[in-house]
């Protein structure tokens, strides 16, 4: 076979292994087999050119390098065909489908004691109070001593306590913060504590043994039962509305004298007597009471100079009435379907 009939062979051979490479890879190999520097059959031709005689040569040359950009042009168009086709099915396997729904992250929300808390700090705050917090983990001194509740006295069984050591037990109310407020600032004083608060009572509809308390006091010259009267009065018709009326009855607190607790007359019955009110008309939100002259002379105030009130009520018991829960387990099982109703 004449050189030029080689060439020929060549060009007709890889030509249609070119166009019947059927991926990158096997048009790679073709490539290398006849491009490759060591061993490529074009590339051996042309290196082999030197050997020829004088006449052939120049066109064997010729012939090669024609026949070589010639397979050079097809091999790059091959490759160009085959990345497309790749490029596309790769698309087609990998395609997201944009039409699915999404996964939506539940947005989340203000518990409802929270809530109840925040609408309690709103009204108060607009009367002037201002908002503190106490410590959860109390002394016995603070939750009952300075409150006038002295050991072994019988009123200490108003508060079923968690202790815990010596000394020190989960704060049954939120009332030892007045006394810690009253020992770090002079008159006038005038701030609600919302908080947590414990106690060892048998959980029930009614019970459970963490709870919240919002606890309010006023320390100043010339405050009487008539202030702490208006002020709780606006506050009741602030959270249960403009028509209500408050009533005070007397009661016993051991840190205030004399006590009251607060009644409200029923927003669901208008005070006619329902199964909420249970017949009364009336529906009790919170205690209070002018604060006890031994309470202010503990923390060093002049009695005969100021006077108080105090007040404090149960944040769950609040919301409960509000919104109609029966049990007040609801608040506290962090059951969604439960709490997203407020
Ligand atoms: N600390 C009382 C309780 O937990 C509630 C209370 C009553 C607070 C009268 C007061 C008050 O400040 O004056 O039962």
């Amino acid at each position: 076979m004449s050189i030029f009939d080689e060439l020929t062979r060549l060009k007709d051979e890889v030509t249609s292994e070119i166009r019947g490479a059927s991926t990158l890879e096997v048009l790679e190999e073709t490539k290398i087999r006849v491009f490759g520097r060591k061993g490529g059959a074009l590339t051996t031709i042309l290196r082999g050119l030197g050997s020829l005689s004088a006449e052939e040569r120049p066109e064997v040359g010729r012939q090669a390098n024609e026949i070589k950009e010639f397979l050079e042009g097809l091999l790059a168009e091959r490759q160009a065909e085959l990345r497309g086709e790749a490029l596309e099915g790769r698309m087609l396997e990998e395609r997201i489908d944009v039409t699915l729904p999404g996964c939506w992250p539940p947005p989340g929300r203000i518990h409802l004691i929270n809530q109840v808390i925040r609408q309690i700090k709103d009204i108060f705050r607009g009367l002037g109070f201002g908002v503190i917090r106490g410590p959860e983990v109390e002394t016995d001194f603070y939750n009952f001593e300075a409150l006038n509740i002295p050991a072994d006295h019988p009123s200490r069984e108003m508060w079923d306590s968690f202790f815990l050591r010596e000394g020190l037990l989960l704060r049954t109310h939120t009332s030892p913060v007045q006394v810690r407020v009253m020992e770090a600032s002079e008159p006038p004083v005038r701030i609600i504590v919302p908080g947590k608060c414990y106690r060892r009572d048998a959980v029930d509809a009614t019970h459970f043994w963490e709870f919240h308390q919002v606890e309010g006091l006023l320390v100043d010259e010339g405050v009487t039962f008539a202030d702490l009267k208006g002020t709780l009065e606006v506050f009741a018709r602030a959270l249960f509305g403009k028509r209500r009326r408050a009533r005070f009855n007397p009661s016993y607190f051991p840190f205030t004298e004399p006590s009251a607790e607060v009644m409200v007359d029923c927003f669901l019955c208008e005070g006619a007597g329902c199964r909420m009110c249970k017949n009364s008309g009336w529906i009790e939100i919170m205690g209070c009471g002018m604060v006890h002259p031994r309470v202010l002379s503990r923390v060093g105030y002049d009695t005969e100079r100021y006077t108080g009130y105090a007040f404090g009520m149960g944040v769950e018991r609040i919301a409960m009435l509000s919104r109609g829960i029966d049990d007040i387990r609801l608040l506290f099982e962090g059951d969604d379907r439960f709490l997203r109703q407020f």
